[in-house]
């Protein structure tokens, strides 16, 4: 939020409370033209209205189904020049077909441009977005969203719908798999990652692909945490927790953007010309073009907020949306709604400049084949270096969440092992949710195979399935009871199946499903040393399986190489570092529930009834916000700073010794949050500002060094402008958002 002026801002503010002046034209100009701008200007001239209109218009291909199915003749609608982008088309030979429709059949020979969900991985699936966010690997994120690009590029995908940055904390929420949690510190931080990943340095290189920033906006905050809901929030959340990463995908550069489902304080975001006219455009620059959700603009009708598809179309296309996913309206009533005079010309101009710009930058124009390489569509993807990648994605974002008596790592010289459970030698749900062209039957790693690649025929290896997903017989225990005793060593395999999260995934009840409790219990009665890996795609209430189980691993839903990387991890061959991103309830009724919450008047306290509390559970999460255990101890020391008064140019630095203490080499994510202590306005308890990820050998140590400046402690004072406020700070840190170890200073202004 660092470029947002306190003036603009308030007439921000005063749009937004107005009504997010939907109805007014507010779209700039082309001010800053691209290095193409000849060419684009050039082939515009030659453009009829109809034809622009095309460009605008976004059709569904065969592939995968995301939403309502809507007909479309694809080959006529192509040829006659009506189609400017297609969305669910892969493989080489698919794009090629309908690309030489585009080129060889059209008037103007404008290639298309074929859009998918590539969310974590083409074909090679890299864990989950919530997973690999738990990694706090910027590099590795941004690597995997780079391989992601280069498998999808192979095969004719020039863009991709993502990254999702919807800061997410309510795990009710389906789409909370898709995200990098509930931090807008840390999600910033994965959203520029993910761009660069998806983009690289140059568009025009065969291998990067157009990134597409999403949901705009706060489409992670629907009431009761079902998906497409309502969303009703303060400016100041909006502006201070919601917004960020949406404004840091911009910031890198993302080059197009998707406008989301659902109501933002009455004004539904695809007919929002505050979020894309004002916010993107003109205060941040946001250069790209944004496209509907699917048929997000059709939806405007129950929304209530149009009364036909004619009305919708005028209303999202003037609040800024420039291209209409799946939903045939701009094509069927721009056009009209030009001669009507609710929409200008050089609007529409402006849309198809932008469109044609991605299409000139991508370098579609010299060669619009180029991403339709069936060569290396059979060379480069699934390849052993890709597979590593995944592996180490899928390692470094596992989090030991309880690890009693250090039950775990296994030994390897255990005669014999039991795997138990729904996920125990599962493929098909084990890769997750919009894992977009991944294989799911053979390809993936399942958790027998992975134990066997480690163990091969040395130890005895034993299976039972145990229970399904939602299963509530119990005719599979016995045998899971059975083999639990005779084995060594038990892992138990528990979780959600991949249609449990992701779109239309919403939970009311966020426990294990089906009887898996119940299995768990007889398990763990059965054999006490059972270790528990989760596979999910959200935080789930495991309260009673905490108290039950001596070890628990969060494996996500963890993509090709899961049943590897998890081997890795459960033998000791990698040590656990991830730490989680999203808060664990411990009952559905504490959500939302996120670290970074206000103090309120009434802080809890054990002796005073009158403050905030539950009677039935206590405030605390299960598992906190930057929480995750290693094999290893690592222990804080000497934490200081170096001025105990800075002013607002001031970079002030704050150090710590990180010590390894246990026995084992290990990973550390330290971390570091701040509380402004009194404020024009509340402020949060903690906020994260900095972390670091530090391999240490055990018995060693290192000093760590974080910066903060006066933009780490400025936010939207009482009148809306952003900036920070003269008092006292408290700086935290430690190996979670739990930790007290904190000293302080003083901002003067
Ligand atoms: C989802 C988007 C996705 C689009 C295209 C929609 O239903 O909300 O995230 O990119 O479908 O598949």
């Amino acid at each position: 939020m660092k470029s947002i002026c306190p003036g603009v801002l308030l007439l921000v503010t005063t749009i937004f409370f107005t009504g997010c002046g939907n109805t007014t034209l507010q779209k700039t100009d082309i001010n800053q033209p691209s290095v193409y701008n000849k060419e684009i200007k050039t082939l515009m001239s030659k453009m009829t209205l109809e034809e622009k209109i095309g460009q605008l218009n976004m059709l569904r291909g065969k592939m995968l189904v995301t939403g309502p199915i809507v007909r479309s003749n694809v080959a006529k609608e192509i040829k006659a020049d009506r189609v400017g982008a297609m969305l669910s088309c892969y493989t080489a030979s698919y794009t090629r077909k309908l690309m030489e429709l585009a080129v060889d059949s059209t008037r103007l020979h404008i290639p298309l441009l074929f859009g998918f969900d590539v969310i974590h991985g083409q074909r090679t699936i890299f864990p989950i977005p919530l997973g690999e966010s738990c990694s706090w690997d910027l590099n590795l994120i941004e690597h995997a969203a780079r391989v992601a690009a280069d498998e999808a590029s192979a095969e004719g995908i020039q863009w991709t719908f993502a990254p999702m940055v919807d800061i997410t904390r309510d795990p009710r929420w389906g789409r909370v798999m898709e995200g990098a949690g509930e931090d807008p510190w840390y999600g910033s931080l994965v959203a520029k990652a993910m761009v660069r990943g998806f983009q690289g340095q140059n568009l025009s290189n065969d291998s990067t692909i157009l990134a597409c920033v999403k949901h705009g906006v706060a489409y992670g905050a629907p009431i009761a945490g079902r998906d497409y809901n309502t969303v009703d929030m303060s400016m100041r959340t909006l502006l201070g927790v919601y917004m960020p990463p949406y404004h840091a995908a911009v910031e890198a550069g993302v080059a197009t953007a998707m406008s989301a489902f659902n109501d933002l304080n009455g004004t539904p975001c695809t007919a929002n010309s505050w979020i894309w006219n004002t916010m993107f455009r003109k205060k941040w620059g946001f250069k790209g073009f944004v496209v509907s959700d699917y048929t997000s603009i059709n939806e405007l009708i129950p929304h209530g907020v149009a009364k036909n598809l004619f009305d919708a179309d005028v209303l999202a296309f003037n609040a800024g949306v420039d291209m209409d996913m799946v939903g045939n309206g701009y094509i069927k009533n721009l056009k009209k709604a030009v001669e009507e005079g609710l929409v200008s010309e050089k609007e529409i101009d402006n849309s198809v400049y932008r469109i044609l710009k991605a299409k000139f930058e991508l370098g579609l124009f010299d060669n619009p084949y180029k991403y339709c390489n069936e060569e290396r569509e059979k060379n480069d993807t699934l390849t052993p270096q890709h597979l590593a990648v995944a592996r180490e994605d899928a390692r470094e974002s596992m989090v030991l969440l309880k690890n009693s008596n250090h039950l775990l790592p296994f030994s390897r010289k255990i005669k014999s092992i039991a795997i138990i459970g729904p996920l125990g030698n599962d493929k098909f749900d084990m890769i997750g949710s919009w894992s977009a062209a991944g294989d799911r039957k053979h390809m993936p790693v399942s958790l027998l195979e992975g134990v066997k690649n480690k163990l091969g025929n040395k130890v005895r290896i034993l299976y039972a399935k145990g229970t399904g997903f939602t299963s509530q017989s119990t005719k599979g225990f016995a045998k899971a009871v059975r083999i639990a005793k005779e084995a060594d060593v038990v892992l138990l395999a528990l979780g959600e199946s991949d249609n449990m999260t992701g779109e239309a995934s919403s939970r009311a009840n966020i426990d294990l499903p089906g009887n898996q409790r119940a299995l768990a219990d007889a398990v763990i009665k059965a054999n006490k040393r059972t270790a528990v890996v989760l596979m999910n795609g959200r935080p789930l209430t495991i309260t009673h399986l905490n108290k039950v189980a001596p070890a628990i691993l969060e494996a996500w839903f963890g993509g090709t190489e899961a049943g590897n990387a998890i081997a890795d991890v459960i033998f000791g061959d990698y040590n656990p570092s991830g730490k989680l991103t999203m808060t664990f309830p411990r009952c559905v009724g504490q959500i939302p529930i996120f670290y970074s919450h206000m103090n309120t008047g009434r802080p809890y306290s054990p002796t005073n009834h009158y403050t905030t509390h539950y009677e039935d559970c206590p405030n605390s999460p299960l598992y906190p916000f930057g929480y995750g255990l290693s094999y290893t101890k690592f222990q804080f020391d000497s934490l200081k700073v170096d001025k105990k008064v800075m002013t607002t140019k001031d970079t002030l630095k704050v150090s710590v010794v990180l010590k390894n203490v246990g026995n084992y080499d290990g990973t550390e994510v330290a971390q570091l949050y701040i509380r402004d202590m009194v404020g024009s306005v509340t402020r949060p308890v903690k906020e994260l500002r900095g972390f670091k990820r530090v391999f240490l050998k055990k018995g060693t140590s290192k000093k760590l060094t974080f910066k903060l400046t006066n933009y780490d402690l400025s936010f939207f004072r009482k009148d809306m402008t952003f900036g920070s406020e003269s008092g006292r700070f408290d700086v935290f840190v430690g190996g979670s958002s739990k930790t007290r170890y904190k000293t302080s200073f003083i901002l003067n202004q």
